[in-house]
């Protein structure tokens, strides 16, 4: 990988450290460039006639996600988010009253809600798989609970939000596909970030964001949905022209592709920018980003675990890009005042995401750091010596 011209692209990453695209990324100038010429364009000519003349562009788009997660372009909707993606694919599923639903205690806050929206309307259960004292799934125990409890939706985080786990996506692939159990991957911090490959893992659905390690435009994400549930003939409970022909007063046929996932509107420069974002990754090859990946991950964990006091709350024995931590004696806030006074790019977010509102004020919060491909190690040596303040 290039890192010189990546950094060229990525104009704003030359006057701070940038290090939240678990959060919201940096887009690469092409991408910038995309959208702001088809919003130029769109205000002389109105919507409709430019967004005719841009469909093999927004084909684009289905492909080079296809091409990023070893699928078919016919396998990708295009969203609004994450969270739009995973709420069409959860609404495909027919859930009645004592179906269960199978998750881990690393999901994201909003798939959890999505859960309890569906316990509260339907009566389901929800079940929780236990993790191992290292932060990994119990994948002897998950599978015992797939087998007895037969879900009918397992739903994992690929790459929780916090803590730099990575749980092990293509295993619980292989247990939904052994006792046949619809298998839901939110892949919203791993996709741009890592290779996910979705016929190695074996998901039926996956969900992601285009603002974050794919470094696209807010607003945009995408749903990568597999032939069988196409097959089967699942769709969202509520779905447009766009995923359905109305053939009768009382008939209708569904999209033969993802599409069925989709409402008619979108945000044409949103698609265009999210293409150009997902290009440029495959441009490069997302095996080479996620090798720089790792070597600058593995060079920052070992620079901050020198720095003293410095507590990493990383869980799992495969990590990410993704790592929290706090300094024994130093407040939340004195560090967020340190790293913004040298122009270094942080978030805050909670060592337990699953209840920061029931544990009080400040309780659980941690600094989440996020670099990506676009950083070096000489940047992160810097926030280390930063940190020894
Ligand atoms: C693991 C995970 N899933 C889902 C989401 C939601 O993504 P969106 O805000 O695009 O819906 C996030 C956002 O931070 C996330 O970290």
């Amino acid at each position: 990988m290039d890192i010189k011209s990546v950094r060229q692209d990525t104009k704003a990453c030359e006057d701070k450290i940038f290090l939240n695209s678990a959060g919201s990324s940096l887009v690469p100038g092409v991408v910038l460039k995309t959208m702001v010429s088809y919003l130029e364009q769109e205000a002389l000519t109105g919507g409709y006639a430019l967004a005719r003349s841009y469909e093999n562009e927004v084909k684009e788009f289905y492909a080079e996600v296809a091409t990023l997660l070893n699928c078919k372009a016919e396998n990708i909707a295009f969203s609004g988010s994450a969270t739009d993606a995973y709420s069409k694919a959860i609404s495909a599923i027919t859930f009645e009253a004592g179906d269960t639903i199978l998750t881990t205690n690393d999901d994201y806050i909003s798939n959890q809600l999505a859960f309890l929206s569906l316990k509260n309307r339907f009566g389901i259960d929800i079940i929780k798989a236990s993790n191992l004292p290292d932060g990994d799934l119990d994948l002897p125990e998950f599978e015992w609970l797939v087998a007895e409890k037969k879900p009918k939706l397992v739903a994992l985080t690929h790459i929780p939000t916090n803590s730099g786990l990575v749980q092990q996506a293509r295993e619980v692939g292989d247990i939904c596909k052994k006792y046949g159990a619809w298998y839901l991957l939110d892949a919203c911090q791993s996709v741009g970030q890592m290779v996910v490959d979705v016929q190695q893992i074996g998901c039926d659905f996956l969900t992601a964001t285009g603002r974050k390690f794919l470094r696209g435009p807010r607003g945009t994400g995408f749903l990568y949905v597999a032939d069988r549930v196409l097959e089967k003939g699942l769709a969202p409970l509520i779905f447009d022209m766009q995923g359905a022909k109305w053939t009768g007063t009382d008939t209708f046929e569904l999209a033969e592709t993802a599409k069925r996932f989709e409402f008619w509107e979108f945000s044409y420069a949103g698609i265009l920018g999210l293409a150009a974002a997902v290009k440029y990754i495959n441009t490069i090859g997302i095996r080479d980003i996620a090798a720089y990946n790792e070597d600058l991950m593995r060079t920052f964990r070992k620079e901050l675990a020198k720095v003293k006091g410095l507590r990493l709350h990383d869980q799992g024995t495969r990590l990410s890009n993704i790592l929290t931590f706090t300094i024994d004696g130093k407040s939340i806030e004195e560090i967020e005042e340190n790293l913004k006074r040298h122009q270094v790019y942080y978030s805050i977010s909670y060592k337990d995401f699953t209840l920061p509102g029931l544990t009080g004020k400040n309780a659980g919060q941690v600094i989440r750091l996020s670099p990506h491909y676009f950083n070096t190690a000489e940047e992160l040596e810097k926030v280390a010596d930063i940190l020894r303040f």
